[in-house]
């Protein structure tokens, strides 16, 4: 009872404790950085062009796209919007002559889609809110657009900053600072020649919580090896069975899509997924396939259960002791991630443009894989206690639910049953863990 309590107790600290923190510890300064600079003051307000800049190392924002909304400070209006379009124009019938684009207190925008007319671009627009992650592409890491803003302040003395921002990357899960005024931006000319600067820049900066995003994990995680031929499957119910009732038997995919393709395709907060027992979008399976003299090899395999949706610029994050020593990685590119300088010990994996950076929907092409060579460290190499198996995976910037340590498969030969124990204690910790988030 009082061991329950005290287990009880600690993993609701850690939960308060990770909530509260809402950074990700493989990527401790990741955020979405949205920088408004001030172009031109007008008549009646400001032309201003609002830049997102992904700083995530490893969490894209995917089709459908980013929303942003805000709530203006005062009565402003929305006169113009290039490269960008809010989903509403709200009640303007105050204005007799000239209509405004938008008179929304609270206006969400979205981008435009690719293919628009050059008169509606700038820069870095119209991508369908589509933007990379930083660490596997920082040239498309950026979303702009241009506004022109009525009714507000015509000075930097006067304009006040508009409030309450928030971000969907599609779906929930990011919380946005307040507006803060920084040093203005500075520009260069396309010939490097002459700087110019913004009149007025704020920044507004917006961080992820898995915890916000969803109550269950998004992935998990699968394990196999060529010394034991036990496939460790994900936990029944890893990312949660209350879909179970909805899902798509692997028979019937074809004529789901073929039939109703729109109407299946579910929102983002809640896709339709293949029946499996996990019931999980996304699955990696993680096979130690080789022990060589020097070397041994892992064959990685992603495989996509969400029906209809196709991953564009994936990305997979892995933690295992042994990424200090990658020698080759076939057919994804690979990056390691030193958050901290001490360790070496995490790395992204994503797809070769053109090749495999879209993973296809659930079906026959619903999978990627890859194969990865590593050097072994003599002084911590072994196959014992599942060591070759990864300590956390991350698909797309979100952790993927594993097998508890003590189903691991292991050597046959082991003398080391007495460590068993111990792992079992941390797996209760886990699945507590996953359990109590569903209730809290
Ligand atoms: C946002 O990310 C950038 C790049 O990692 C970092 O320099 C900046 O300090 C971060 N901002 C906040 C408020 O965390
Ligand atoms: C406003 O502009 C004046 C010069 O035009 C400058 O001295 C001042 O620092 C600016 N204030 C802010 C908050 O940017
Ligand atoms: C902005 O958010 C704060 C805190 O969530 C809330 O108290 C306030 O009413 C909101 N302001 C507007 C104008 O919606
Ligand atoms: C404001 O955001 C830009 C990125 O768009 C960043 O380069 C700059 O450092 C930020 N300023 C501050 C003071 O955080
Ligand atoms: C398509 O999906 C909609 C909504 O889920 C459903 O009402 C309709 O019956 C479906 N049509 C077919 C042909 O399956
Ligand atoms: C996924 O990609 C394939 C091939 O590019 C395409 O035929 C299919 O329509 C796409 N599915 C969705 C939901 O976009
Ligand atoms: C981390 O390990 C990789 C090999 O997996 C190596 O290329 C890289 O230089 C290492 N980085 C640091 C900072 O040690
Ligand atoms: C890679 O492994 C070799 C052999 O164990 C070791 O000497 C070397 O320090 C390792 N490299 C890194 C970056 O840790
Ligand atoms: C393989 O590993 C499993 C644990 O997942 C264990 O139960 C089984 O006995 C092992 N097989 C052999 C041949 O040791």
């Amino acid at each position: 009872m009082r061991m329950d309590q005290m287990l009880f107790s600690s993993v609701l600290c850690f939960i308060l404790l990770s909530t509260a923190r809402a950074y990700d510890p493989l990527d401790p300064n990741g955020n979405i950085t949205i920088k408004w600079d001030v172009m031109s003051w007008t008549a009646d307000g400001y032309v201003a062009v609002v830049t997102m800049t992904n700083f995530q190392m490893y969490r894209h924002i995917m089709s459908p796209g980013w929303s942003l909304g805000w709530v203006w400070a005062k009565k402003e209006v929305i006169w113009t919007m290039v490269g960008a379009e809010t989903t509403n124009q709200g009640d303007c019938s105050k204005f007799k002559a000239n209509l405004p684009y938008c008179c929304m207190k609270n206006p969400t925008v979205i981008d435009l889609l690719p293919g628009v007319p050059y008169n509606q671009q700038i820069a870095n627009c119209c991508k369908g809110g589509v933007v990379s992650s930083w660490g596997s592409d920082p040239s498309a890491a950026v979303s702009s657009f241009q506004l022109s803003v009525g009714l507000s302040g015509t000075s930097n003395k006067t304009v006040k900053l508009p409030k309450n921002f928030t971000l969907s990357g599609p779906g929930k899960g990011y919380t946005c600072s307040q507006a803060k005024i920084v040093p203005p931006s500075v520009f260069l000319t396309p010939d490097g020649r002459r700087r110019t600067q913004a009149l007025m820049t704020w920044n507004v900066t917006c961080t992820y919580s898995q915890m916000l995003a969803s109550q269950n994990p998004k992935c998990c995680v699968s394990l196999s090896s060529f010394y034991n031929s036990t496939v460790v499957p994900c936990p029944a119910c890893s990312c949660g069975c209350q879909n179970k009732n909805t899902c798509v038997p692997s028979g019937q995919i074809q004529s789901v899509l073929g039939k109703n393709r729109t109407a299946s395709m579910a929102t983002f907060d809640n896709p339709l997924v293949q029946c499996t027992s996990h019931m999980c979008p996304i699955r990696l399976h993680w096979h130690v396939k080789t022990n060589y003299n020097l070397y041994w090899r892992v064959k990685m395999t992603i495989t996509n259960f969400n029906v209809g949706v196709n991953y564009t610029q994936w990305t997979l994050v892995v933690q295992h002791p042994n990424l200090n020593n990658v020698t080759e990685v076939f057919s994804f590119s690979y990056k390691p991630l030193v958050p901290y300088r001490s360790t070496n010990d995490t790395g992204m994996f994503y797809g070769l443009k053109f090749f495999n950076d879209q993973l296809m929907e659930a079906g026959p092409f619903g999978n990627v894989q890859s194969e990865l060579l590593l050097q072994k460290d003599a002084y911590t190499f072994t196959l014992n206690q599942g060591w070759a198996f990864p300590r956390k995976v991350y698909f797309n910037g979100d952790e993927c639910m594993m097998p508890p340590p003590d189903t691991y498969p292991y050597l046959p030969s082991s003398s080391l049953r007495n460590s068993v124990p111990a792992m079992a204690v941390a797996t209760t910790v886990l699945l507590s863990l996953w359990t109590l988030k569903r209730i809290v």
